[in-house]
């Protein structure tokens, strides 16, 4: 079968069309097309993602990234009716994207009707006016193809992106426990099998990412932030710096597997407030930052693993990028600490988000996908709620 997914849950318009041979999670994936425009280059201007500028940069972007995941995909397509009710139809499912209507229209009168089987799109969670626009236009694609549409969790989407070769998903030892990181989410899950998730421990306030964001804007380093505290963090460690802040481990020893990160940016705040730092000292705080981030995050990623006895650790979402995170993982499986653990890292550039992901959690859920009528009552997009 031929799945078409779509993500626009935060900054990325991206699509893909996937080819899948066998029932989840024995199938084998191929990559067909895949589509993904940033938008990081318009937020950078405003520090951070504004709901309003993602819902007007997704609507100018989302029919260009469809027409070029079907131009690599170069799908079979056949000529459509045209039908003046459908045309009515479209637009009142597109009525809040302006002026995407009509271009989807025109699209369709001379591309036609692909051979695509579903469409999988994220409800939730994200920025709820971002994920309506890739839920209504997954809605009238649907309704233009008469195909079903899958709703999918973002989150399910990491974990499966962490797992995943390029075409299969890897053989998981079960119970598995999943840290995820990302701009909008710090959570453990547990997963007693596959598609069963079990949040277990979360943060509090901040996720990890935003700290990283945050951090970065003190330093006076473009958004996001993440990639360039790693950057800094690992140059401060290959020279050695000496430690510029003594920065606390929030609720390590809390006895629970809840996280909590705004105590640990409020703390860089006060510890460079009214001074000029050196280079060399915001280098040195970029470190002494992320290890306390990551300090925190595999101490209770192990509290996790033990409790439940895992048998494998799954690291996903944006943060899952940093090295010294990923190195950190990897080092859980060692034969002083758990010797038969598996660790599962995502490709880097499956790590942030991504369409590809949204196709595997939404081949997982295949047996539940609406017809396009049905799914237009039915759709979940929340801004809070995750697996
Ligand atoms: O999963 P993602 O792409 O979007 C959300 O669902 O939030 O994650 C984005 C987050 C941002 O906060 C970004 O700063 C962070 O992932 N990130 C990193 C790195 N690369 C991306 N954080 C730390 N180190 C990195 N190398
Ligand atoms: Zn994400």
């Amino acid at each position: 079968m031929i799945l078409l997914s779509i993500e626009t849950s935060c900054d990325e318009t991206a699509i893909s069309i996937v080819e899948i041979v066998g029932d989840f999670p024995n199938a084998t994936y191929k990559v067909l097309g895949n589509a993904l425009f940033s938008q990081i280059e318009i937020h950078r201007e405003f520090g951070g993602v504004f709901p309003a500028i993602a819902k007007r940069e997704h609507i100018a972007t989302i029919l260009p990234m469809l027409e070029k995941a079907l131009h690599e995909s170069n799908l079979p397509h056949e000529a459509a009716p045209y039908l003046p009710e459908t045309a009515t139809q479209i637009k009142s499912i597109l009525d809040r994207e302006f002026g995407l209507a009509d271009q989807l229209l025109h699209f369709h009168e001379h591309y036609g009707i692909p051979t695509i089987d579903a469409i999988a799109v994220t409800s939730g969670p994200g920025l709820e006016p971002a994920l309506w626009v890739g839920v209504n236009f997954a809605k009238a694609i649907a309704h233009l193809w008469n195909v079903p549409v899958v709703p999918v969790d973002h989150m399910e989407g990491h974990v499966l992106a962490s797992i995943f070769d390029g075409h299969h998903l890897a053989e998981v030892h079960f119970p598995s426990i999943a840290l995820l990181v990302s701009g909008g989410h710090t959570e453990i899950i547990l997963m007693p099998d596959w598609g069963k998730y079990q949040k277990i421990g979360q943060t509090r306030d901040d996720a990890v990412g935003e700290a990283f964001d945050k951090v970065a804007r003190l330093l006076g380093l473009p958004y996001p932030g993440g990639p360039e505290i790693s950057k800094m963090a690992a140059h401060a460690r290959e020279v050695n710096l000496p430690e510029y802040l003594a920065l606390p481990r929030p609720m390590m020893h809390s006895g629970d597997l809840d996280f909590s990160f705004s105590g640990l940016k409020t703390a860089v705040r006060y510890g460079i407030e009214g001074k000029t730092l050196t280079e060399d000292e915001k280098f040195a705080l970029a470190r002494d930052f992320e290890n306390a981030a990551i300090e925190v995050l595999i101490h209770k990623s192990i509290k996790a693993i033990e409790q439940h006895s895992a048998r494998s650790f799954i690291l996903g979402g944006g943060v899952s990028a940093n090295s010294y995170l990923r190195n950190a993982a990897q080092g859980l499986a060692t034969p002083q600490s758990f010797p038969d653990l598996q660790v599962f890292l995502p490709e880097k550039s499956l790590s942030t988000d991504n369409s590809v992901m949204i196709a595997l959690a939404g081949h997982a859920h295949l047996v539940d996908a609406e017809t396009p009528t049905n799914f237009m009552n039915t759709v979940r997009v929340d801004g809070n709620q995750s697996l």
